[in-house]
Parts: structure tokens; sequence; C-alpha cells
């Protein structure tokens, strides 16, 4: 009897062996494992049953070939035999919601769209590298994944201002959110330091505005522990997009299904534009790309018209060669300093009856949407500084200095995008001791404020909101600005592991387990590693 229990015991453990758990990222809302495997070969092909579906096919081809050296054909007729990968459209699916089976026959996915069918193949991407790999053949476990994303916009942003990050870059950059299933890229195009895309009826901006004389070196200031100037590095510094570069990565971007998301910020953040146009500053200037981080009191002057057709010109052109439904227009951290003292802001506060610069930068934001929504069609998304002195109800508030923000914008019933500081600011250091661990110095006070992986996977979108003001959240956005990050090579490291637990924020909403994306995570660095992508040690070190 004993040993009957014993051998009941032992299949019971092996069947609990046997049921493979699940390895994807970000986490599937309903995952099954079944019995059996099926087997990849060379003979293998990837049926795709709608032309669509070619182009995510031939995507997961070149994923596979380069990650476990198996090439595959993609074929356009239905295929005899086992082992296919079938990819067809299915109406009855969400948009971007996907069926996965793994069956010993073959694998079918089936996609609300073919965006969904891509994110079907980037789950398959992630089994295949965990599977068991004999030679060429690989033994993918039988499973059946239902999936969709919680939240429609999944974003992540990159500041190439502050430090220049170039196509291939970018693209890169690009190919990491595809990875976790990420369908926005917020790209943060115009600084203080500098002003990075061409814009044809203005070349002088790429000109003069591109460039700052040198830049500010900093290292840490042994007492208060925040960063502190030491010198300049008497080095010019450059760089911008063609507009031919941001077609091609616009292309780059759609091809995996994401959406890019120009932003020129207004009106602060603006001293490369009045470097090169004095007269667009209340002062006129002269004025030089800033070569230190910070906030420049110097911004656009809203008092006079120039200022309003430089930045209708700049739209016209930003408008047709980016797609995108939205148009981010920045509104941050706009000092009020030179408003104050300028006959022709004071004059236009009393003409258009405001009460003070605060409604004054709303005027001037309200006047940019509406040329946006009428000329263009176009949407715009905002830094929650829009909500002061009056947002108008259809601009998208992005939540930075605090969820708080993107509550008050969903309790007036804007649309919010929740990206605060506390969860999504990827500069932030990645552990809670930076300078023993030897992260270099940073944003979030140098450190002070710190970002561990466990941290950004905590954040709760919904967090203070009733059900109702919770339809205002549109998703969340991982934000790396660039002040302290000054090649690619820093920026992957800064960007990954914690874009993979803003995905599953986005993603797995109501369905999130600290434990078990910390034991995902170990298997999703794999493919990072042949991927040959940067990342943090620190936790897969055990550091936090
Ligand atoms: C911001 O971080 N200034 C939006
Ligand atoms: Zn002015």
């Amino acid at each position: 009897m004993r040993r009957l229990f014993l051998t009941f015991v032992a299949l019971v453990a092996a069947s609990v062996v046997m049921a493979a758990e699940c390895v994807i990222i970000p986490r599937p809302a309903s995952y099954e494992p079944q019995k059996g495997k099926c087997v990849l070969t060379p003979k293998s092909v990837v049926y795709a049953a709608d032309k669509s579906l070619v182009r995510p096919a031939t995507m997961f081809v070149s994923y596979v070939k380069a990650e476990n050296g198996l090439d595959l054909a993609v074929v356009e007729s239905a295929p005899k035999g086992k082992g296919a990968i079938s990819l067809y459209l299915d109406k009855g699916l969400a948009e971007e919601g996907y069926l996965l089976e793994v069956t010993k026959a073959g694998v079918i996915i089936k996609g609300g769209s073919a965006k969904a069918v891509f994110y079907g193949l980037q789950s398959l991407r992630q089994v295949v590298l965990n599977a068991k790999h004999k030679g060429v053949k690989i033994a993918i476990d039988c499973m059946t994944v239902k999936d969709k994303p919680h939240f429609g916009y999944r974003g992540g942003m990159l500041d190439v201002c502050r430090h220049f990050f170039n196509v291939e870059e970018v693209k890169k950059f690009i190919d990491i959110l595809a990875m976790h299933k990420l369908n926005r890229f917020h790209w943060h195009l115009t600084e203080d330091q500098g002003w990075r895309i061409e814009i044809k009826s203005h070349p002088e901006l790429t000109k003069i505005g591109s460039v700052r004389k040198e830049t500010a070196v900093y290292n840490t200031n042994p007492k208060s522990g925040r960063t502190q100037i030491v010198g300049y590095d008497g080095k010019p510094y450059g760089g911008f997009f063609t507009q031919d570069e941001v077609r091609d990565i616009v292309r780059y971007a759609a091809e995996r299904y994401i959406e890019v998301i120009p932003e020129i910020d207004m009106p602060g953040h603006m001293v490369a534009a009045l470097a090169t146009y004095p007269e667009l500053g209340c002062t006129k200037g002269p004025y030089e790309v800033r070569k230190k981080w910070g906030i420049a009191k110097d911004v656009l002057c809203a008092g006079r018209e120039t200022t309003y057709a430089f930045i209708e010109d700049v739209l016209d052109e930003v408008v047709a060669l980016f797609p995108s439904k939205y148009i981010h227009i920045g509104g941050d951290e706009c000092p009020k300093h030179r408003w104050k003292e300028c006959p022709d802001c004071q004059k236009r506060i009393k003409e258009e009856g405001l009460k003070d610069e605060h409604e004054l930068q709303s005027y001037f934001m309200k006047r940019i949407e509406k040329y946006l929504n009428t000329k263009h069609g176009r949407s715009i998304i905002g830094w929650d500084e829009i909500l002061e002195g009056g947002v108008s109800k259809t601009a998208t508030v992005m939540a930075w200095r605090g969820a708080k923000r993107g509550v008050v914008a969903a309790k007036l019933g804007n649309k919010v995008i929740m990206t605060p500081t506390h969860f999504c600011y990827l500069d932030f250091a990645n552990t809670t001791n930076r300078e023993k661990n030897g992260e270099p110095i940073c944003g979030g006070r140098n450190g002070k404020r710190p970002l561990t992986l466990r941290k950004v996977y905590s954040f709760d979108p919904y967090a203070d909101l009733t059900t109702d003001e919770q339809r205002c959240i549109v998703g969340v956005q991982g934000n790396l600005w660039t002040e302290y990050i000054a090649d690619f090579d820093h920026a992957q490291r800064m960007t990954l592991p914690r874009i993979a637990a803003i995905a599953e924020v986005g993603w797995s909403y109501g369905n999130k387990s600290y434990d078990d994306f910390s034991r995902r995570m170990h298997l999703l660095r794999k493919l990072y590693d042949k991927c040959g992508y940067k990342y943090a040690p620190y936790f897969f070190n055990g550091i936090e």
C-alpha cells in the first residue's frame, strides 16, 4: 500500500513538473499548458492565411533565425503535414487580441488584426527560445494562450535632445518596444539643448539650433548627494534627423505595429529655437543653445503673432511626416518670468481677457490644439501642466508629476496617459543605493528616488479613481530622459529590464504577480542576450 502511495505521489509530482509554466512577458490574460510537444524543424513553414500576415510572418522568421538558428520559410498556401505555424485573422477577436494554440500537429495563431497576430508571434518567439533545442529541432510545449492587452496605449519615450541617438539606435529602441508588445514610440525631438528634426521652411533650426557649443560636466556633490556642474567639456555637440530619416523611422516602427508620436515641446524648452530665431523670445535675445540641464527662464513669447506663425509652420511639416492620431505639444516646465515683464505678453493677456500668465499658457496650448484639430484633424497630448489655467476637454493629459495629476485630469473627464516620475521615469536609479552598486549619476535627484524593477511593477494606474474615472486612463508609458545618458549602451541599461515591468503594467492589469514576473524575467533575459541588448544587471544579481 505504502509503495502504491509513493508511486502515486511520484506520478503527481511528475505531472506537476510536466505542466510547463508560462514563459511570456507581458503575462497573457489566460495560459493553459497542454500535454505533449510540437516539434519545429527546418521543414516547418510559417503559413500566412492573409496577405496582411506575410509581414509579421517574415519578421518572426528573421527573429527565429537569428535567435535559434532555425531557418523557416513563409508560405501563402495551406501547408500539409506536421509542425507548421499557421497564422489567421479572426475578426471575432479584439483588435489587439490573439489566440495561440500549440498542439502536437502544429501551431495556430489567430488575431483580431495583423498587429494582434504579430503579438501572438512575439509570444511564440519567447516560447521558442525557452523550448528544448536538439540540433535544428525545437520541441515546444503544447499550450493554449488567449490574450489581449488591458490598456490600449502602451508607450516608451526617448529623449534624443539632451543626448543624440542615431537612426540605427532609435530603430533598436523601437525593436525593444515591439518585443514587449508596446505600441507607441513617443519621440522627444526638441529641447533647450538641441533641435533634432529638419524643418525645411526653417533650415536654420538644424544648422544653429541642433548644436550646443559645449556640454556641462557633472559629478556628485559629496555633501548633498545631488549632481553638480564641475566644468564644461569644450566640445560642440549636435545631431538631427533629416526628413528622409524621420520617414524611415516612422515606416520601421509601423512595420512593428508601433505608432510614432512626435513631441515638439512648447512654449518652454524652446531655447534651441530661440537661439536660432531670437525674435521668438520675449527679450529677443541673444540666446545660445543651452549647455546645461534644468529649466530655462527663456521661453517662446506668447504675445506676438510671429510665434504662432512659426509653430504652425513647424507643425505643418511635422504632421506631414507623422501619420499619428496624436501630436505631443509638450507644455511642461514653462516659467512665467519673461511673460510677466514682456509688453507683448501682457498686451495679449489684456486683449484676451485672461487672468494671469497661467491663463496665457492655457490660451497658447488651446490655440495650438485648435490649429491641429481643425487644420490637420489631429489630437494633442500635453504634459500635465496643461491643466493649469484651464485645459480643453479634448486634450489628452500625460501625467508625469505624480499619478495624482492624472487623477485630477480624469476627474475633469480628460483622457490620461500615466507616466508618473514615481514609477515610470527610466532615467532614475535602478537600485536603492546607487553609489554602492556602482550606478552612474542619474535623474531622480541622482538616485535619491530609486526606481527598482519591483517598484515599477507595483504601479497601479487606477489608484484613487472610481470605475467611471478609470475609463479616462488610456494607458501607461516609460520615459527615458537622457541628461545623464550619453550613449546607447547606457540607454539600454536604463530601459531594460524595467520596460518589461511597464509592459506588464500596461498589458496585464488585474493579472499581475511580482513573484511570477520575476521568474519569467530571468527567462526573458535570455532573449535580451540573444539580441545583444544591454540591460541593468541588478535585478538578475538579486540587488534592489
Ligand atoms: C518632464 O519630465 N519635464 C515632462
Ligand atoms: Zn512675450
